[in-house]
C-alpha cells in the first residue's frame, strides 16, 4: 500500500488532507469530529483580533458543488477560541491556527497562540488586505519577527501579481495555502429573485468545484517560482481531484466546501482515494507525482505553425461524435471513418475531447 504521510515544514501528517478554515472547524468539537472524519491534522477557522459579526444568511449553494458566503473570520473572541483549541492540541494531532489580518494584528495573535498552546503551525489569512505586494510582504514579516514556528501565507485568489509576491513572501514563510474563496460573485434564483446572502447587495464568497482550475492555476505558479511547500485548496471533492493539485506542485490538500455538504468524513474518504490512486498506478508515495504537470509542460511539444487535426484511421471507430462537435464545419465522415478538411481546421484542438479512442491528434 502506498504511504500517503507528508511533512510540511517541518509538521508531520499521517495523511495529506486537512480541514480548510471555515464554518467546518469553527469550535473545538468540530474539529475534533474533523479528526474522527480522517483528517490528517487541523487548520482552525480564522481568529483576528475583533470577533466577526457576520449578517445572516451566510453559506447558500450555487449549483451542486459550488457554495456562495460572506462569512468573514470567527465570531469567538480570539481568548476563548485559544483556550478551547487546547482540547485539540491535546489530541496530539497536528494543529495549525489560522490568524488575521493586519501586520501588528498577527503580530500580536500569533504571539499569544504560541504562547497559550504551541501550534504546529500558524496559517495567515490575507483575504481582508487589499492586493499590493508590499503591504502583504509586510504582514508575512511581521508574523514571522513575532513566532517561532512555522507559518503559512494563505493566498487570495484575487491577487494580481501572485508570482511577485510569493517569491518576495517566501523569505519570511514556511509555505504557501492557496486558495482563498473568489469573488466576490452572485447568483440567485430567477424565480425568486431575492438576496440568497445577508451582505449589501446578496454578494458572496464563492467556493467548491467551479473554483478549483482558479486554485489548480495558483497553486502551479506559486511552485514554480519558489521551493517552499504549497498546500492545495478549492473544489476539492474527492482523492482525483487532490491527485491534481499534487501534480501542480501541492504537497497537501485542504477542504472547506465539500466538507460542509458531506461532513467530517469527507476528509478520511479523500485521503483513502488518494492512497488507492496511488496503488492503482503502481506508486509508493505521492512524491512520485508531485509537481508532475511542470515536467509535462517542460516536454510539450510547441506548435510553431497553425497545426491541423489529424486522425489515425486505425483508431477511429466511425462514432462520428467529433464531426458533430466541430463548429467549423472542419469534419466529415469519409466512408465510414471520420476525415479532415485542412482549409477549414483551425487547429483548435477541441474535437479531441470527444475522441474515445485516442484516434485524433494535433500536427
Ligand atoms: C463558509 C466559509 C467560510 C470560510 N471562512 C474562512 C476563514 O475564516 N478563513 C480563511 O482563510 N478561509 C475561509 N474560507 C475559505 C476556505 O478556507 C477555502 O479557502 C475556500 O472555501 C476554497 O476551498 P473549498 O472550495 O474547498 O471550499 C471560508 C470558506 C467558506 C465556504
Amino acid at each position: 500500500m502506498a504511504d500517503i504521510g507528508v511533512s510540511i515544514s517541518g509538521v508531520n501528517l499521517k495523511n495529506p488532507v486537512l480541514p480548510a478554515a471555515g464554518p467546518n472547524v469553527r469550535t473545538a468539537k468540530l474539529m475534533l469530529e474533523a479528526v474522527k472524519g480522517g483528517a490528517g491534522g487541523i487548520v482552525t477557522k480564522t481568529i483576528s483580533v475583533v470577533p466577526a459579526d457576520d449578517p445572516r444568511p451566510t453559506i447558500r449553494k450555487i449549483g451542486t458543488r459550488g457554495l456562495m458566503n460572506c462569512e468573514t473570520w470567527s465570531e469567538i473572541p480570539a481568548e476563548k477560541f485559544i483556550e478551547d483549541c487546547k482540547a485539540v492540541k491535546e489530541a496530539g494531532v497536528p494543529l495549525i491556527v489560522s490568524i488575521g489580518y493586519k501586520p501588528d494584528e498577527v503580530a500580536r495573535l500569533g504571539k499569544l497562540v504560541e504562547e497559550e498552546i504551541s501550534p504546529d503551525a500558524i496559517e495567515f489569512s490575507t483575504h481582508y488586505v487589499g492586493r499590493e505586494v508590499e503591504p502583504l510582504v509586510d504582514i508575512a514579516r511581521s508574523l514571522r519577527n513575532a513566532v517561532s514556528v512555522p507559518i503559512w501565507m494563505k493566498i487570495s485568489p484575487n491577487f494580481l501579481n501572485i508570482e511577485e509576491l510569493v517569491a518576495a513572501a517566501s523569505k519570511y514563510v514556511d509555505g504557501f495555502v492557496a486558495i482563498n474563496s473568489y469573488g466576490p460573485v452572485l447568483d440567485f434564483d430567477p424565480e425568486n429573485p431575492v438576496p440568497l446572502l445577508g451582505s449589501d447587495y446578496g454578494q458572496g464568497w464563492m467556493s467548491g468545484a467551479p473554483i478549483l482550475p482558479i486554485a489548480l492555476r495558483i497553486v502551479h505558479q506559486i511552485s514554480s517560482v519558489q521551493e517552499k511547500p504549497v498546500i492545495g485548496v478549492g473544489g476539492i471533492y474527492s482523492g482525483v481531484d487532490a491527485i491534481k493539485f499534487i501534480m501542480a506542485g501541492a504537497s497537501a490538500v485542504q477542504v472547506c466546501s465539500a466538507a460542509i455538504q458531506y461532513g467530517h468524513s469527507i476528509y478520511g474518504k479523500i485521503a483513502a482515494e488518494i492512497e488507492k490512486w496511488l496503488d492503482e498506478h503502481n506508486l509508493k508515495s505521492i512524491d512520485e507525482i508531485r509537481g508532475l504537470y511542470r515536467k509535462k509542460l517542460a516536454e510539450r511539444k510547441v506548435f510553431l505553425q497553425k497545426p491541423t487535426m489529424t486522425i489515425d484511421e486505425d483508431k477511429c471507430t466511425g462514432c462520428k461524435l467529433c464531426v458533430s462537435r466541430c463548429i467549423q464545419g472542419a469534419l466529415y465522415m469519409k466512408g465510414d471513418k471520420a476525415a479532415v478538411i485542412s482549409e477549414n481546421c483551425i487547429g483548435c484542438g477541441f474535437c479531441q475531447d470527444f475522441c474515445k479512442f485516442d484516434a485524433m491528434k494535433l500536427a
